[in-house]
């Protein structure tokens, strides 16, 4: 790239709280590459106009957070398969075809599992996935390419878990909210999508007493990193993988596109992007 500096960042708004600039900061540092990974706070209004300049200041690339990870796919020259499915994008790369969009959090999602739960697989049996919003939207779409027999999906808005069945089809099952604590025995994997737990917001309350202990527990939240979602589903004999990991793995692709090398995630990376 004509002996630029490659440049690269997180699109949102706001911005100020992402931890992606110290984790692609950590690895940049860590493989002393030449490169900058910066937060860019764009208002929705400016977002085309900054896509448009972005690749022109020398950007190779940048991951979308809310809330734009919808409305980019609409200005993006191709758009991933995954990242269709999903209906949203986090990782964009600026090459000679234009803007690459791809969604990589399913890809983080399933490699947190692999790597922190040995021996579990997607088609171990039935997974129960607790939420319906973006961010299930993009586990439904990695469990079932990764081969889930069934994907029980329980939301407290019943409208958006039907929603992801008629896209999704039949493997994926809807029920009630209020039975959520119902549906998990029998399940090689539950997972919350939801909100809750996460610092600032209502406590998680679903019962998890009936949950199989041969079951993989993981949680989105990572803030606290132990959630009482985490707690309860040890306190059922299961196994456990907290969110954090999802993130890092999921910064994987993005980074190898824009500066040329595949990271490894790693204990040192954790402590850079913990919340302090
Ligand atoms: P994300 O992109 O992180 O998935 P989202 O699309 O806003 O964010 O989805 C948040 C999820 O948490 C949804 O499943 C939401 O349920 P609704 O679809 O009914 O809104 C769930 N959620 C948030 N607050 C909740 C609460 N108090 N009780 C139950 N579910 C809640």
């Amino acid at each position: 790239m004509s002996g630029r500096i490659p440049l690269a960042g997180v699109v949102g708004h706001p911005v100020a709280h992402s931890r992606s600039p110290a984790l692609h900061g950590h690895w940049l540092r860590r493989y002393g590459l030449a490169g900058h990974y910066v937060p860019l706070d764009v208002a929705p209004g400016d977002l085309a106009e900054a896509m448009a300049a972005l690749p022109r200041l020398g950007f190779v690339g940048c991951n979308v957070t809310i809330p734009h990870k919808v409305a980019v796919l609409d200005l993006a020259d191709t758009v991933s398969d995954r990242a269709r499915a999903i209906g949203a994008a986090n990782t964009l790369v600026f090459g000679p075809d234009g803007l690459a969009a791809d969604n990589t959090d399913g890809e983080g999602f399933i490699e947190n599992l692999r790597r922190n739960a040995p021996g579990w697989s997607a088609t171990d049996g039935p997974a129960v996935v607790l939420g319906a919003g973006g961010a299930s939207r993009a586990v439904v779409t990695a469990l079932l390419a990764a081969g889930a027999p069934e994907i029980r999906v329980a939301n407290r808005t019943a409208a958006r878990a039907e929603a992801l069945r008629d896209a999704f089809g039949a493997r994926v099952t809807v029920h009630d909210w209020n039975c959520a604590g119902d549906i998990v025995s029998d399940t090689g994997l539950v997972a919350n999508t939801t909100s809750l737990g996460m610092t600032g917001q209502p406590p998680f309350d679903v019962p998890l007493d009936r949950l199989s202990p041969g079951a993989v527990a993981t949680d989105l939240v990572y803030t606290p990193l132990d959630t009482t979602f985490l707690s309860r589903a040890r306190a059922a004999g299961c196994r456990t993988v907290d969110g954090l990991g999802m993130l890092l793995y999921q910064a994987v692709p993005g980074f190898e596109a824009w500066f040329g090398l595949r990271p490894e995630v790693d204990e040192d990376l954790r402590r850079a992007v913990l919340p302090a």
